[in-house]
């Protein structure tokens, strides 16, 4: 039965990925992005593979703009079955120290108040709607940071943080989170963070990553569609997708 999908971060790589494979199962879909370029092209390719589609231009960061991507998901499709909050940016590979504040706040006000003022906004549309489910993308970094990673590594493992409170506190409502974890997804991510990349920042990067086998995001999207249909099972615990780096 066609159910309705939201997701943010739509517009390229695990988000546009899902999107596409949701679209091929018939699903009505409510995709968000402040990308609207490739945003209303994920939307086509979506149309084009017979889905119901909205795209809404919004910055996950912007409590007006999240309010109305949930606003208009209702008013389109009358409920929210399942929220993928995927959002998410880095930036470029620092010392902590290194970091300025405006650096900070600008990751964490999309990472962490992002992820948060989706979950704050779609939960009562669930709990209206008696139940749903919520992935939260996280990552390797929720577990572990990779070296000169330290501000990107503080919010995934919040948002790892977030997505354990769900699955303590609303399971009586039938509304279930579950965290999927990528390690080495081939997108264009990691672009912004590659700015300040070195010989060095690459030996310190290798070193804290260990070998794994890097993952399209095709691959991860059937991830984050094998955990929206078992989130019930995985309540509030993260897939890791590591592709063999081992977490001590
Ligand atoms: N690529 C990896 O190796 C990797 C590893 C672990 C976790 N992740 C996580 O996967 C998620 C998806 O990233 P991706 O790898 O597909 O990269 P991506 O850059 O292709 O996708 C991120 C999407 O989020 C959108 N976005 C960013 N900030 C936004 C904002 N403020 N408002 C609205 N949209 C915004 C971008 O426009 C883009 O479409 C992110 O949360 C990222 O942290 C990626």
């Amino acid at each position: 039965m066609s159910k309705v999908y939201l997701i943010t971060g739509a517009a390229t790589g695990l988000g546009r990925a899902v999107a596409l494979k949701l679209a091929e199962q018939g699903h009505r879909l409510s995709l968000v992005d402040y990308n609207e370029k490739d945003g209303q092209a994920t939307a086509e390719g979506a149309k084009k593979l017979g889905a119901e589609v909205i795209f809404v231009k919004a910055d996950v960061s912007n409590e007006e703009d999240v309010k109305n991507y949930v606003a208009q998901t209702v008013k389109a499709f009358g409920t929210i079955d399942y929220f993928h909050n995927n959002a998410g940016i880095m930036i470029p590979f620092r010392l902590l120290h290194e970091y300025s504040s405006e650096e900070y706040d600008r990751l964490m006000n999309i990472n962490v108040k992002g992820a948060f003022l989706g979950i704050k906004y779609v939960i009562p549309v669930m709990i209206e709607n008696n139940g749903g489910t919520i992935i939260n993308t996280v990552s390797s970094n929720s577990f572990k940071p990779t070296a000169f990673n330290g501000v990107y590594a503080a919010s995934k493992h919040a948002l790892a943080g977030l997505t354990k409170s769900i699955g303590q506190d609303y399971q009586d409502l039938n509304i279930f989170a579950v965290g999927v974890a990528p390690n080495t997804m081939q997108t264009n991510i990691s672009a912004a963070a590659s700015t300040t990349y070195t010989e060095v920042i690459g030996a310190g990067i290798a070193a804290s990553t260990g070998p794994n086998i890097p993952a399209t995001a095709e691959e991860i999207a059937d991830v984050v569609i094998f955990a929206m249909n078992r989130a019930k099972t995985l309540n509030g615990s993260t897939v890791n997708c590591a592709g063999g780096q081992i977490y001590n």
